[in-house]
């Protein structure tokens, strides 16, 4: 997998799948959601709770800095939601981890992650590569992050049922007895970005 500018986004047509390529015009803009700028009803990726937490929570929770989301747009239609994606920070117990990888951790009771609590592709725009798009750029956002600015450890997802293969196939691994809650330390997303 290959990564993107944080602020933008250019598909590539790869084996007949869309991927992200640095350079090029960009036809995506990732911007922090923005009541209003972006049409938040209008957004419909066939979840209902994502679609009420997108249209109804997201901004409340940003003003609180519970959680922040991340749209994605059209470069050229920055009121369209494509998809979004929300962060916020999260800890895990060590003993929830595999005993080789407690091995090389401090002996602390938790460690700090980063938890991408949602993320969504409008229906209409699925299969087009726009899902990886969004976790490229989460896990993007959440390495620079943890490489200056905030600990941790791991990105921690809470997966829908049916949407742990999405995370597996990018090496997500669930927590042991958790088979919906996935992490993929840090490390792991230097090597996939590289
Ligand atoms: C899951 C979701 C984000 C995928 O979005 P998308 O834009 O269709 O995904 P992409 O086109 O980027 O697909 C990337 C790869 O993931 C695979 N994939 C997509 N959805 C998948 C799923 N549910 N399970 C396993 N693999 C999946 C695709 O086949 C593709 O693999 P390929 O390149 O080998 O063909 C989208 O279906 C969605 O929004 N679903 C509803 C909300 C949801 O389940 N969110 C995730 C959990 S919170």
């Amino acid at each position: 997998m290959r990564s993107s500018a944080p602020g933008s986004a250019t598909p590539e047509r790869c084996s007949g799948k869309q991927r992200v390529v640095p350079g090029g015009a960009p036809r995506y803009a990732f911007a922090p959601l923005d009541g209003k700028v972006h049409d938040r009803a209008a957004f419909s990726c066939g979840v209902p709770s994502l679609d009420a937490y997108l249209e109804k929570r997201a901004a409340q929770d940003m003003r609180k800095r519970v959680a922040v989301t991340h749209v994605l747009t059209p470069a050229g239609s920055a009121g369209e939601i494509l998809g979004y994606y929300t962060l916020s920070v999260a800890s895990v117990a060590l003993d929830e981890l595999p005993e080789e990888l407690r091995r090389k951790l401090p002996d602390y009771p938790q460690i700090g992650a980063i938890l991408l609590g949602r993320l969504a592709v409008d229906t209409r725009h699925r299969g087009q590569g726009l899902g990886e798009l969004l976790l490229i750029s989460a896990l993007e956002r959440s390495l620079e992050l943890s490489a200056t600015q905030l600990g941790a450890y791991a990105v921690v997802v809470d997966a829908l049922e049916g949407a742990e293969g999405f995370y597996q196939r990018y090496g997500f691994m669930p927590f042991q007895d958790q088979v919906r809650r996935l992490y993929l330390p840090m490390r792991a997303v230097v090597e996939l970005l590289t």
